[in-house]
């Protein structure tokens, strides 16, 4: 079974205390506005028409007043990990210091209407014969992945698609890898790590989004078990009596109008 911690703490402070090359892939979503940056877009009411009328106070203030991280975090996190995978990389192209032979796009399928953004972009340091790569998954509001996909519950303001993180490490990520999430939010980047069975570490500052990241790793896990649990059912006696076939019912001939028996003549 794979190892999975989650830290309450500064992910600068944990990555201190690490070995060079602790991990094999980092996989981060630093918050990429500086408290500059966040007061305009503040007055000039940005932020509260993406939150439609609901005042963003109500909304987890506390991301927006993080800042974004500079040069050292960068220098931090290649020094811990082999490969990095940064989301918002567009935004840390100074801090990053350095060109991509390989940029994901997550395209969210959203209108052109939308206020908030249709795509997002990350840096990764892989060298792959793609120079772009896509992953094409809908986010957009109460709309979620292809038709018939079981929707998210959404926890965390900055919440990524839990499929965006298993595509990242099945195209990303060789078997045995450990990941680290210096970033974990909403803990998407844990719950897929878990299902593909690498080993991970992710860091969240934030105590309330700590607890929340906590209670919904804690229902993945039990939802898995049952899941388990379920496929570990015995199959039904083969003595026990067959469940009678349903009588299906046909349905009724409709008359067959004038026009297709036309149409049938056309064609033959
Ligand atoms: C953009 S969000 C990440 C969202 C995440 N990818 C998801 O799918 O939910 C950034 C997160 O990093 C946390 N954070 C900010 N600064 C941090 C730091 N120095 N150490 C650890 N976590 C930090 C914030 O509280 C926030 O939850």
């Amino acid at each position: 079974m794979a190892k999975s911690e989650v830290i309450l703490g500064d992910c600068m402070e944990y990555m201190r205390t690490l070995p060079d090359n602790a991990f094999d892939l980092a996989i981060v979503d630093p918050p990429y506005y500086t408290q500059d940056q966040m007061r305009h877009e503040m007055r000039g009411g940005y932020m509260r028409g993406k939150m439609g009328s609901k005042p963003c106070v109500d909304y987890h203030m506390e991301l927006w007043h993080q800042d974004k991280p500079g040069k050292e975090y960068f220098d931090e996190l290649r020094r811990v990990s082999r490969n990095q995978i940064i989301w918002g990389g567009n935004h840390f192209a100074a801090e990053i210091g350095a060109d991509s032979m390989c940029w994901i796009v997550w395209d969210k399928e959203r209108p052109a209407t939308v206020t908030w953004s249709q795509a997002e972009l990350a840096y990764t340091s892989f060298v792959k014969p793609a120079a772009v790569k896509l992953f094409r998954y809908k986010w957009n509001g109460a709309q979620q992945g292809p038709k018939g996909s079981v929707r998210e519950t959404r926890i965390h303001p900055t919440q990524k698609p839990v499929a965006l993180y298993e595509w990242i490490l099945t195209n990303f990520a060789k078997p045995g890898d450990r990941i680290l999430d210096t970033h974990l939010g909403s803990g998407s980047s844990r719950i897929a790590a878990d299902k593909l069975g690498f080993d991970f570490v992710g860091i969240e500052i934030d105590p309330t989004y700590y607890e929340q990241e906590e209670a919904r790793f804690r229902e993945y896990l039990e939802q898995k078990a049952e899941q388990a649990r379920q496929a570990e059912q015995p199959a039904p006696e083969p003595s026990e009596k067959p469940r009678q076939a349903r009588k299906t019912r046909m349905p009724k001939r409709l008359p067959v109008s004038p026009g297709y028996e036309r149409l049938k003549i056309n064609i033959w």
